[in-house]
């Protein structure tokens, strides 16, 4: 079975053509990072049009590049949500379009759903239940994935997401957009330990996530010494705001997957993209015994592939949409 997937839920125009959950036949992004830059982040009105203006080239070169006719496609597949209503809508309404035309059926795939699955495609023999810990611009969650379309939501951010974190910080410092790779780079001239940015915890067992604090911690820290006339070093703050951020999601993820008794965890969304992140579970995975998985970096940020793959859970489950499948763009889990 064949499904062409197409994502524009934010600023990547994004398609690709999946066969049998896993197999990645085409996998196409058109990423509008460079134009958002100028601005600081992504300005939605901007996401909209240039998805539009690129959409059209995007479908026809996954199809080129699959090898695959129209006619051999056995279904659309799109994120429907959650993401920017303008941007989600350019996606939605032309994979509704494709479909109709085609007399094909349509997939509604939940954003989230889809960078989760990507596990599946980087490991093929990787079977839920496994707990995931997915981090991106506008998510922090930690999920227990039950089942192919079987999802539980263990914890969630109470304020900003891990990846919105990032892109603050990185923009104070004046490292620009997108933050997290940014920081990333910067941090790796810096000293992690130089300054102690706060970790929260909710207690009472609870593994929910908060980053306003530490966010709000590193704005005062430039701010207290710009009023005092000291200069600070930017890339022990991104050091040392990464190392903050990194215990709190890697121990976060590991308690919360002891507390459930499985020994499984996995990685999703951009920020699972950090190095430093990645090596941090990967080290607290082995000391407690864990498998550990996580998708190569160009399927932790914004692709189709990932949504082809969740698309092939929901149709196993039945989940087709009609025509009046709409963009939701703050779609639950
Ligand atoms: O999953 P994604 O591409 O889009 C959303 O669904 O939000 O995630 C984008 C987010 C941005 O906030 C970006 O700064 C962050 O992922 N990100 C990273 C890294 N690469 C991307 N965060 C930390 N370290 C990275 N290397
Ligand atoms: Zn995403």
């Amino acid at each position: 079975m064949k499904i062409l997937a197409i994502e524009s839920s934010c600023d990547e125009t994004a398609a690709a053509i999946i066969e049998d959950r896993t197999k990645v036949l085409s996998n196409v992004i058109n990423t509008q990072i460079d134009l958002h830059k100028q601005y600081g982040g992504v300005v939605p009105e901007i996401a909209s049009r240039l998805h539009i203006e690129n959409i059209s080239a995007v479908v026809e070169k996954a199809i080129e590049d699959s090898g695959v006719s129209k006619d051999d496609i056995d279904a659309i597949a799109v994120t429907y949500g959650p993401g920017l209503v303008g941007a989600l809508l350019v996606g939605v309404s032309y994979a509704k379009a494709f479909a109709y035309a085609l007399n094909k059926p349509l997939i509604g795939v939940h954003h989230i759903k889809g960078h989760i699955s990507a596990n599946y495609i980087e490991n093929p023999d990787l079977k839920p239940p496994f707990i995931c810990l997915v981090a991106s611009g506008g998510h922090s969650h930690i999920v227990n994935v039950k089942g192919y379309n079987d999802y539980e939501a263990l914890a969630k951010t109470r304020d900003d997401a891990a990846g919105e974190a990032f892109d603050k910080v990185s923009r104070v410092l004046g490292f620009g957009y997108p933050g997290g790779p940014a920081i990333q780079k910067a941090a790796e001239s810096g000293d992690p330990l130089a300054i102690h940015f706060p970790r929260v915890n909710m207690g009472s067992g609870s593994f929910d996530f908060s980053f306003s604090g530490v966010k709000t911690s590193v704005l005062n820290y430039i701010h207290n010494a710009e009023q005092k006339g000291e200069s600070i070093n930017k890339f022990d703050v991104a050091a040392s705001f990464q190392e903050a951020v990194v215990d709190v999601l890697a121990d976060h993820l590991i308690n919360c997957a002891k507390s459930v008794g499985v020994s499984k965890i996995a990685l999703a969304g951009g920020v699972a993209a950090n190095v430093p992140l990645r090596n941090r579970v990967e080290q607290k995975a082995s000391d407690e015994g864990m498998n550990f998985y996580f998708p190569r970096l160009s399927l932790c940020t914004d692709n189709a592939a990932m949504i082809g793959c969740a698309a092939f859970a929901e149709y196993e489950a039945g989940n087709i949409s009609d025509l009046s499948l709409n963009a939701v763009p703050n779609l639950a889990l």
